[in-house]
């Protein structure tokens, strides 16, 4: 690809806002995460999702071998996590000082985030400098009815109606 196209995709991505979320697995050091915007629901049955990672990211090989993993939907308050989670930040240990709890099946759920799911991989897929990670969810559960983060051409965002529909009570398959 020319680098005019790769310019202009990344010009037209910029009208396209995106939610923001942060993907974390429990790593054999600690726990990791990634400031991930490709996230995107694929299919209800099987109830499958996926998002992409960079293969120049320090976290490619963990989130594309971790037995399981979760995907933290972020809020407007969280753009601090969003820039953490994206390296944006001098932090070594990307949890440090992050309130977090253990899921149901072992990875880590950020505190506050707006709703979370908890995957199985399912299919891993070559796409250039990206790998797709295609997962099955096996739980989830909403936590507030906060805004959401958005990033859109380049700056963080949310949107104008703030209050989801009743969240669910904790849902595990
Ligand atoms: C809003 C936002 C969305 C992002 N979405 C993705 C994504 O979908 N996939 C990805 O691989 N990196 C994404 N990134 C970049 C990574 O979070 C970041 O580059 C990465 O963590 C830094 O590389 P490192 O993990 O090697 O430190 C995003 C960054 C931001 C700020």
């Amino acid at each position: 690809m020319s680098e005019d196209i790769q310019s202009g995709l990344k010009h037209v991505m910029r009208v396209c806002p995106q939610g923001v979320t942060v993907v974390t697995a429990q790593g054999p050091d600690g726990p990791r995460g990634l400031t991930v915007s490709s996230f995107t629901s694929v299919s209800l049955t099987p109830p499958l999702v996926l998002f992409c990672v960079a293969k120049n990211s320090s976290q490619h090989d963990l989130f594309c071998s971790a037995p399981n993993f979760a995907v933290n939907f972020l809020a407007d308050d969280q753009k601090t996590i969003s820039d953490r989670f994206a390296g944006r930040t001098t932090a070594q240990d990307r949890f440090q000082g992050v309130k977090h709890a253990r899921g149901v099946t072992g990875p880590p759920i950020i505190a506050g985030v707006r709703a979370a799911i908890e995957c199985r991989p399912w299919a891993l897929h070559d796409a250039g400098d990206h790998s797709i990670v295609v997962a099955e969810v096996v739980a989830a559960s909403a936590a507030s009815s906060k805004r959401p983060l958005v990033y859109y051409s380049q700056q963080y965002t949310t949107t104008e109606r703030g209050e989801s529909p009743a969240p669910p009570s904790d849902i595990v398959w």
